[in-house]
């Protein structure tokens, strides 16, 4: 039985995160510059039902039982075994690694668990679905953050652009015009369940205030959605610049992504926000490619820790 690797992207959301937990629509791409990778080897003289598991990049080396049940790795595997419907008799080990940045808004826990999900499936000869592999990311989405909207697992899963809407089937984003984007790290880690966490509790306390910004976010990405299907840039520029003065209202920017999108913003980018849960984490610009240079030199001027871009080709839908 030869060794099998599954790897899966990260990705961004272009607009709409936080709105989408309450329902409103998001739209998210594949990012295939960072991916997350599961490599599966046999283990031929191991006793039966052993599972090793190392993740170097987390300092992780030790059996699937030592795993407690909270924990996202043995979490996902266990339930792929479960779906699966094997008790393995199966000795194998599981290599685990990525190049994903953590608490960075770019999804690397979901591909992480997509990656695992996809080579169990796939070793034990009965690969999952996309679909499949999404919905056990998701389980794991819900111990990152109780209430995940399913955004990061469907694009991860899928890898294709999507317009998403909580509980409703797949919709992919069509794309009409290459979109060139940069990606800037802030260098700060957020940690997703607690941005999420202060956005319920601030709707708890002002219900009204949310609910209203919360529409206007979904307005903006129902014309999004529009706008990139007719590859107009201009519009979807002005309308990612304006979700991110919306998200400072939900409470979830920060000083140095709020300077990292006015330096994109000053040296002609088409439009610039926080990506992600935000509080730190990643800020994108949507960026005309003439301009590429120019408005990577002023976010490393203005403190970004990492730049990288990404073209989002056209779609044929
Ligand atoms: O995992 P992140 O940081 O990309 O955040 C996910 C997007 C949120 O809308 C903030 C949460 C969700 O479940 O959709």
């Amino acid at each position: 039985m030869p060794a099998i690797t599954a790897s899966y992207p990260g990705k961004i959301i272009l607009l709409g995160e936080h709105a989408v937990v309450y329902h409103s629509h998001a739209i998210a791409i594949p990012i295939n510059q960072v991916q997350s990778k599961a490599t599966i080897t046999p283990l031929l003289t191991a006793p039966a039902g052993t599972i090793l598991v190392s993740a170097p990049n987390i300092q992780l080396d030790c059996s699937l039982d030592d795993l407690s049940e909270n924990n996202p790795i043995g979490l996902v595997i266990r339930s792929s075994l479960n779906k699966l419907g094997v008790s393995t008799s199966l000795a194998f080990s599981i290599r685990i690694s990525s190049s994903i940045p953590i608490a960075a808004g770019l999804g690397s826990g979901a591909s992480v668990s997509c990656a695992i999900a996809s080579a169990v499936s796939s070793f034990l000869g009965k690969p999952f679905t996309p679909q499949e592999v999404s919905d056990i990311a998701f389980d794991v989405e819900k111990l990152h953050h109780g209430t995940p909207s399913g955004v990061d697992n469907t694009v991860i899963a899928f890898n294709q652009p999507v317009y998403f809407q909580r509980g409703r089937d797949l919709q992919q984003q069509k794309v009409g015009k290459p979109m060139h984007f940069i990606i800037a790290d802030t260098g700060i880690q957020a940690s997703t369940a607690d941005v999420v966490g202060a956005v319920r509790e601030g709707r708890q306390a002002d219900p009204e205030k949310y609910d209203g910004v919360i529409q206007q976010i979904d307005q903006l990405v129902m014309s999004a959605h529009e706008a990139i299907s007719a590859g107009d840039l201009i519009t979807t520029g002005q309308l990612m610049t304006s979700n991110h003065t919306l998200l400072n209202k939900l409470g979830v920017s920060h000083p140095v992504l709020d300077r990292l999108v006015d330096a994109a913003l000053g040296s002609h980018a088409l439009g610039a926000k926080l990506s992600g849960a935000g509080c730190g984490g990643n800020m994108i610009a949507l960026t005309a490619a003439g301009d590429l240079p120019e408005v990577e030199r002023s976010l490393m001027a203005a403190g970004a820790k990492q730049i990288f871009s990404t073209i989002l080709e056209p779609t044929h839908v």
